[in-house]
């Protein structure tokens, strides 16, 4: 165990402090503080060896300190730092662009555009697709996390803790039902909710885009329904309103493809992308269709640090290793394995009311004896974990669902300590099944 030599204090014990004293209290965040992280490990300030099945929360698909990712950024290091692409173009920009655009399916001529952070890439494509449609209204899903800025946590469904007391949201937004089958909420259900919007919110003439996660991350990690995103899409097309498909979560192999919306055989006109597009560094993207992302007139859409050099040097060999089918095929078998134990696990325990994902992009929702949402279960399960060596997290609207990204270059012996670690917290805050 570490310590501090003066004091005798854990270093984590004297950097909680500092924190303590310096760090805006409305941040989230456990008092852990990394020291070296690689692969699916981190390692804290006072030696303490962690399993980590968050990977900074779907950043890190890629493993921690990904080797062939800081050898470009090492490379980019000794050229130029930042030039502003709004002012100076630079090839890594480019390059970017085209391979985000090869992970964009559909069969149309595509464009991309960068930016910094996810709710940076969602804010710029509602922009587009208002500017294309020459329409105000965006329709996005109960359950949806789209980011915390103004317009992203207004498309943003949990109200605590991002935004209480936070109002006025941005206008010009309707949320329909979003697709919950374990809670009753079936695709049909969704569908009809969609249509009942569009009688007594907007008419659909007057949106410009419907906007949603193919694999609802924070809401609760719920892949939609096999049939809703083709629904969707038809409906959409029906009515010229554009399909926004946020991938920042889902996207950049975490559901064992580029793009989860290939899982369901769908071409949104836009896709927002960032969290592992940077392979640790960060940057995020829109893509699209080109005759929609050329629409705006120029200086319409930039900043000064989207698509930093630093990042694209990164991003391309992040997002080159996602389109290689090897990392593809790799990440669809580490998902398979991890669902295997996790079913397992939920025969054997009544807490788990139901294991559920796209790929290695998984969930377990935890449930008390009536079936109902078990926060404080969910929360002692991730506290036991952690006592053990094993990082987790909450997600969904009643926080009882745990999620797992773990950073697909995770070893056969990484899943199997992580998920008897799981068993034994699993163990330690509940009972199982007789
Ligand atoms: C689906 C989705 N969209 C947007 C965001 C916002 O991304 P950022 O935190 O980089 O702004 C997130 C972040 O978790 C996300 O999961």
């Amino acid at each position: 165990m570490g310590t501090d030599a003066a004091t005798d204090t854990p270093h984590t014990d004297r950097l909680a402090a500092e924190r303590d004293r310096w760090v805006s209290s409305s941040v989230n965040g456990r008092p852990f503080f990394v020291e070296r992280a690689e692969g699916a490990r981190l390692w804290d300030v006072d030696g303490r060896e962690f399993l980590d099945f968050v990977g900074g929360i779907g950043t890190a698909n890629h493993g921690h300190s990904n080797p062939d990712v800081i050898a470009a950024v090492r490379t980019q290091l000794d050229n130029y730092l930042h030039q502003c692409f709004s002012l100076h173009s630079y090839e890594p920009y480019v390059d970017v662009c085209r391979l985000l655009t090869e992970c964009h399916p559909g069969d149309f001529a595509k464009k991309a555009f960068l930016a910094n952070s996810g709710a940076e890439a969602v804010e710029n494509a509602v922009k587009i697709a208002r500017y294309f449609t020459g329409r105000d209204g965006i329709i996005c899903l109960d359950n949806a996390f789209h980011g915390r800025t103004l317009l992203t946590m207004t498309l943003t469904a949990k109200v605590r803790p991002y935004k209480l007391g936070m109002g006025p949201f941005a206008p010009e937004i309707y949320r329909a039902p979003g697709p919950y089958p374990f809670r009753g909420i079936t695709s049909k259900n969704a569908i009809d909710g969609l249509h009942r919007v569009f009688k007594n919110q907007v008419d659909p003439s007057n949106v410009a885009a419907i906007i949603y996660e193919p694999v609802q991350g924070e809401g609760g990690f719920l892949p939609m329904p096999n049939d809703y995103p083709m629904r969707l899409q038809e409906i959409a097309a029906e009515h010229g309103i554009l399909i926004i498909a946020d991938e920042v979560q889902s996207g950049m192999g975490r559901t064992g493809t580029p793009a989860a919306v290939e899982h369901y055989g769908v071409t949104p006109e836009l896709i927002t992308w960032a969290k592992s597009m940077g392979g640790g560094l960060p940057i995020s993207g829109v893509t699209g269709r080109a005759d929609i992302m050329d629409s705006v007139h120029t200086g319409g859409i930039g900043g000064t640090y989207g698509g930093n050099p630093l990042s694209c040097a990164a991003a391309k060999v992040a997002i080159r290793q996602v389109l290689d089918p090897n990392f593809q095929d790799a990440a669809k078998a580490l998902g398979a394995r991890m669902r295997s134990r996790l079913d397992e696990l939920g025969d054997r325990f009544d807490a788990i009311g139901e294991v559920r994902g796209l790929g290695p992009m998984l969930g377990i929702e935890i449930v008390d004896g009536h079936g109902q949402p078990d926060a404080a279960t969910t929360a002692a399960i991730v506290g036991h974990a952690f006592d053990r060596g094993l990082i987790l997290m909450g997600a969904g609207l009643d926080s009882n669902v745990i999620r797992v990204l773990v950073p697909l270059v995770a070893t056969e012996a990484d899943i199997a300590e992580g998920m008897d670690v799981l068993e034994q917290s699993l163990l330690s805050a509940t009972k199982p099944a007789p």
